[in-house]
């Protein structure tokens, strides 16, 4: 059989998924397509569904501005999704669609590649910065992933405390400055707001002060590469973690779903890397 796959969302010229899934296809042995389906969010997005409908295909990704959006249009929707509340890959089994959101899992699942002793050690202490809708799901995955202690800083704690009120992990919430005081305490530092996704935007969300040596400094920003908190954290000696591997391990989660073939990763990494540089 041949895969038909794609990517609807706006604007997505750009995209990297095409370049990922089309390695994954060839990779695999598999025979198969990747499109962009680009929808303009002027159109009618139910008439768009409709038509999109008519055509064949197994299985595709959503992004910005139709991850909620998709929602309705679907037959099931898988519970981490509904916990998100966005879908972010849809797999057509028999004529149903199901969705599913492969972002945080994926993220959680390129940080266990990189650092496996975190997750042996369930002492591991986290701090999750920002209270968005990828803070919110990074935060379930790393729950589900068994880890106990989980703290929020945001810039509006009441965002953090609503993603906090539902777990039973021990959290507590911070405001940006009690993070930079106590962040000595914490061994993976996660950062998810969209500060430094400007170029030239020439600030940390934190400062590292008071950072230790042997922790990891994580961004799920991918363009820049290297972030200010990232290069910033590289120079007290830190590990650091990049985004762009998020982009590589949630593509692998939707490309199991669609095909039940997990690929290798690793060798795109740097690939990737010399591509968003
Ligand atoms: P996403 O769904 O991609 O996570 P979002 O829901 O818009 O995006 O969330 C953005 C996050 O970035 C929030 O944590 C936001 O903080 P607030 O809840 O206080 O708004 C954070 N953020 C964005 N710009 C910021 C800034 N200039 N300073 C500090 N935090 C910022």
């Amino acid at each position: 059989m041949s895969f038909q796959l794609g990517l609807i969302g706006y604007p997505i010229k750009h995209s990297l998924s095409p370049w990922i899934h089309k390695k994954f296809l060839r990779a695999s042995n598999l025979e198969g397509e990747y499109s962009i389906i680009e929808i303009d969010p002027g159109l009618n997005f139910a008439d768009q569904m409709e038509k999109f409908k008519q055509n064949r295909i197994d299985g595709f990704n959503v992004t910005v501005p139709y991850k909620q959006k998709i929602i309705s249009y679907l037959d099931h929707v898988d519970e981490e999704a509904q916990n998100i509340g966005a879908v972010n890959t849809v797999v057509n089994r028999n004529g149903k669609w199901t969705g599913y959101n492969t972002d945080s899992i994926g993220y959680v699942r390129s940080l266990e590649a990189k650092y496996p002793e975190a997750f042996t050690q369930k002492s591991t202490r986290i701090l999750l910065i920002g209270a968005g809708g990828a803070a919110r799901g990074i935060y379930y995955s790393l729950v589900s992933s068994g880890f106990k202690q989980i703290d929020i800083a945001n810039r509006t704690t009441e965002s953090a405390e609503k993603i906090a009120k539902h777990s039973y992990v021990n959290t507590n919430v911070l405001t940006l400055t009690s993070a930079e005081r106590r962040l000595g305490r914490y061994d993976i530092i996660i950062q998810t707001t969209s500060v430094g996704m400007k170029p030239n935007e020439d600030r940390s969300i934190i400062s590292l002060e008071n950072l230790k040596e042997s922790s990891i400094v994580s961004d799920i920003i991918y363009q820049p590469i290297k972030t200010k908190i990232l290069s910033a954290a590289e120079s007290k000696g830190a590990s650091i973690h990049f985004g762009h591997t998020m982009l590589l391990y949630q593509a692998q989660y939707a490309f199991e779903i669609w095909t039940n073939q997990k690929m290798p990763v690793n060798d795109m990494d740097d690939q990737l890397k010399n591509i968003l540089e």
